[in-house]
C-alpha cells in the first residue's frame, strides 16, 4: 500500500516537507493498532553487552533530536540512534537541501547538521522512556569558528550533557559530508577528542566510530588504531558519500542538485567495502554497525556475513515504507536459517 498510494503522494512534495510530515505523523504510531515486527530467535545480536531482538536499527538522521524514543518500536526496529547531536542548536544548511533520486532509490542530503542541541535534546531524552535500546550520535557543531581546542570543547559539552542517560552507546560522527571542514580527517585532532571523552566517561558508555565510505586506506587505519588506542566499542560503517559514480540517475540533474552527501541503494557497494575493510584489522573485541543502502533481507545478511553485528538503515524507509524492517527482518531470518542448515551439512 505504501509503495502504490502513499509513496506517489509523498513524492508530490518537496522532500523536507514530506520529511516534516513523516516526523508529525510518526508519532500516531504510538496510538496505532499496527505493530510492523517480525520477530525470530535467529534474530537476537548482543551489540556491546545489550540483547538485541534484531540487528537492524534506524540509522542516525531520521530523529535528530529525540522525539521518537517512545515508539520506535512499532516499525519493528531492535534498536535506534538519535542525532546527530550538537553542542549549540544550529539551522543547518540553507534549503533546497534534500533531494531524492528516484530513479537510483536513493538521497542526496547537505542538511548541515541541523538540531535543538544538546541541553534541549537531553533534557527530552531525560523524561523519556526508551522503547528499544537507543543510541546517541555526537557531532561537532557545524560552525566555522569553531575549530581546534574549541572543537575538542564543543563535543565534551555535549557528552556531558547526555552521559548519564541510560543509552545503549555514544557515536561520534567523525564522518559528516557536509560540514565546514568536510569529514574529520586529522588524525590529532581524532585522537585527543577520544581521549577526552574516555577521560570523561570512565568506561561507562559504549563509543563507537562513525567513520565516512570516502575514507582512504591510511584514514582507516588511522580510525582503527585511534580506536583500539582508547578502548572504543566499534565503527558505524558508515556515513553518506561524496561520490556520484554508477548513479542512472540523469548527470545533468546531478549536477543541478550539486553538493551532499549520497544514501541508499548505490551506496550500499562502498559501505561493504568499508565494512570489509575495518573488519580485517579490528580488535576481535570491537564491534561494527553497518549502514548504508540496506532494503532487503540479502543487503542485511551480506553485511553480516562482512563482520558486521548490526545494521542500520534509513534512506530505505523513504523508498519502501513502514514495514520495510518487518520486511527485511523476515527475509534475513530465512537467509540466516539457510546458512545454518548448509553449515551443518558441510560439517556432517
Ligand atoms: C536526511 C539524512 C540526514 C542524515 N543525518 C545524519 C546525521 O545527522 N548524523 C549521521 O551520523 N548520519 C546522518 N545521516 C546518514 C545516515 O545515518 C546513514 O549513515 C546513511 O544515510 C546511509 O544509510 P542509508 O543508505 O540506509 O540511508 C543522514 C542521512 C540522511 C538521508
Amino acid at each position: 500500500m505504501y509503495e502504490s498510494l502513499i509513496r506517489p503522494l509523498l513524492f508530490k512534495m518537496d522532500p523536507e516537507r514530506a520529511h516534516d510530515l513523516a516526523h508529525k505523523v510518526a508519532p500516531l504510531l504510538a496510538f496505532s493498532p499496527f505493530h510492523f515486527e517480525f520477530s525470530a530467535p535467529n534474530l537476537a545480536t548482543n551489540l556491546s553487552g545489550v540483547e538485541l531482538k534484531n540487528p537492524i536499527g534506524l540509522a542516525a538522521g531520521f530523529d535528530k533530536n529525540g522525539r521518537f524514543v517512545e515508539f520506535a518500536d512499532r516499525l519493528g526496529f531492535g534498536f535506534v540512534e538519535i542525532g546527530s547531536v550538537c553542542a549549540q542548536a544550529t539551522k543547518g544548511n540553507a534549503k533546497p537541501r534534500l533531494f531524492r533520486l528516484p530513479e537510483d532509490n536513493a538521497v542526496i542530503n547537505r542538511l548541515g547538521l541541523n538540531g535543538d542541541g544538546a541541553e534541549a535534546v537531553a533534557a527530552r531524552l531525560a523524561a523519556a522512556k526508551f522503547a528499544l535500546p537507543t543510541g546517541l550520535n555526537i557531532a561537532k557543531t557545524n560552525l566555522p569558528e569553531i575549530q581546534g581546542d574549541k572543537a575538542i570543547a564543543d563535543v565534551l559539552t555535549t557528552f556531558e550533557q547526555i552521559k548519564k542517560l541510560p543509552l545503549a552507546y555514544v557515536a561520534f560522527n567523525a564522518s559528516c559530508p557536509n560540514t565546514h571542514e568536510g569529514i574529520l580527517n586529522e588524525r590529532q585532532q581524532l585522537n585527543d577528542i577520544m581521549s577526552e571523552v574516555q577521560k570523561q566517561n570512565v568506561g561507562r558508555l559504549p563509543v563507537l566510530i562513525k567513520m565516512s565510505p570516502d575514507s582512504s586506506e591510511e584514514l582507516i587505519s588511522d580510525i582503527v588504531e585511534i580506536a583500539r588506542e582508547h578502548n572504543l566499542a566499534g565503527f558505524i560503517c558508515g556515513n553518506t558519500s561524496l561520490s556520484r559514480e554508477g548513479l542512472r540517475t540523469d548527470a545533468a540533474r546531478i549536477a543541478e542538485i550539486g553538493n551532499g552527501g549520497l544514501s541508499g541503494t548505490p551506496l550500499k557497494p562502498r559501505a561493504l567495502a568499508l565494512v570489509q575493510k575495518v573488519a580485517k584489522i579490528k580488535s576481535a573485541s570491537q564491534q561494527i554497525i553497518a549502514c548504508g543502502g540496506i532494503s532487503s533481507g540479502k543487503d542485511a545478511f551480506d553485511f553480516l556475513q562482512s563482520g558486521a553485528t548490526a545494521l542500520q538503515l534509513y534512506t530505505g524507509l523513504v523508498y519502501h515504507g513502514p514495514t520495510l524492517v518487518a520486511d527485511v527482518n523476515r527475509q534475513l531470518s530465512t537467509l540466516l536459517a539457510q546458512a545454518d542448515r548448509s553449515k551443518t551439512t558441510v560439517s556432517n
